[in-house]
């Protein structure tokens, strides 16, 4: 790890609290000059940190970059490989090259921004930089292309535990990839599959996830009737967004590793804004009418 890594991760574990150059110099055996460029180096990558003579650094409350020790503080997963960058135009589509290059199940990339978010039907997703959680985890499950599909749902209750968890705000789900807090949509998930042809099985499966967790700067433009966020701009802070990525990544894979049993059910029926309303059902083209009963094991 380089001495760059080591002392955010400190700073991260000790949130708050100063640390002065000279315990930094002698934990990592390098020169305060060293210490010192470091730390100059972290404030030009975007993070916000605090230094004062004779007490030290420390990360300022308002710091609202991500940094992969800020997650793994709360996360209880294991074998999850946090890979976290500045900006990229899609976090699935970068995600997909990583998969096609052989990178194991539960590498996660998330980015501070997306240049190119992408959502189900083609339509983009607005990601801007800082108040956004965008990201995607890579799967390679042992089941069936039909059984896959319930991968959606799954996460669909994992970000709506999570944004319970953490914000205490209700969370309901629009079928299947939308969850809505106070009726307002604040994050879709796109969930992108590669099969296998000559076994029909799953090569791999790319979990997007997008969580509006604070109000863009200038909101959602043309969409700010539909969107919305679990927080004002004003509250932006990076321990919230790590919590939640942590929080999110934990509830998913709790269900993910016993998807067999379908455990996830019971969650998704109590939050689904479907059951009880008039729906349309499109086959092969057509919009049939129809009304939600129920949400079936099958
Ligand atoms: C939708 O609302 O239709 C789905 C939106 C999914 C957005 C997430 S953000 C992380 C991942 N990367 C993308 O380009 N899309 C998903």
């Amino acid at each position: 790890m380089s001495l760059k890594d080591e002392i955010l991760r400190l700073l991260e574990n000790e949130k708050g609290i100063f640390i002065s150059g000279e315990s930094l110099a002698s934990s990592f055996n390098v020169s305060r000059n060293a210490v010192n460029k470091a730390v100059v180096s972290l404030k030009n990558s975007g993070y916000i940190i605090e230094s004062k003579s004779n007490k030290g650094y420390r990360l300022d409350g308002r710091n609202i970059k991500s940094s992969k020790y800020g997650i793994e503080k709360y996360l209880k997963s294991k074998n999850i490989d946090i890979h976290l960058v500045d900006s990229v135009t899609s976090t699935n589509t970068q995600l997909k090259r990583e998969a096609e290059d052989g990178a194991p199940e539960g590498y996660l990339l998330i980015a501070e921004k997306q240049t190119g978010g992408r959502g189900r039907t083609g339509k983009s997703f607005i990601s801007p930089s800082g108040t956004g959680i965008y990201m995607s985890i890579l799967l390679r499950p042992a089941i069936s292309a039909e059984d896959s599909l319930c991968i959606t749902a799954c996460a669909a209750v994992a970000v709506s535990e999570a944004i319970e968890e953490v914000s205490g705000k209700e969370a309901a789900i629009k079928w299947v990839n939308d969850i809505f807090c106070d009726a307002k949509k604040v994050c879709g998930i796109l969930t992108e599959a590669s099969f296998d042809i000559e076994s029909g099985g799953i090569n791999y499966i790319i979990l997007g996830i997008g969580v509006n967790v604070f109000e863009p700067e200038h909101g959602f433009g043309e969409f700010n009737d539909i969107a919305g966020s679990l927080y004002g701009y004003s509250e932006r802070n990076s321990e919230t967004k790590n919590r939640m990525i942590a929080s999110i990544t934990d509830h998913f894979m709790k269900y993910y590793r016993d998807i067999a049993n379908k455990n996830y059910l019971e969650e998704y029926k109590k939050r689904s804004l479907v059951i009880s309303k008039n729906i349309y059902v499109i086959k092969n083209g057509a919009y049939i009418p129809a009304k939600a009963l129920e949400i079936d094991n099958a």
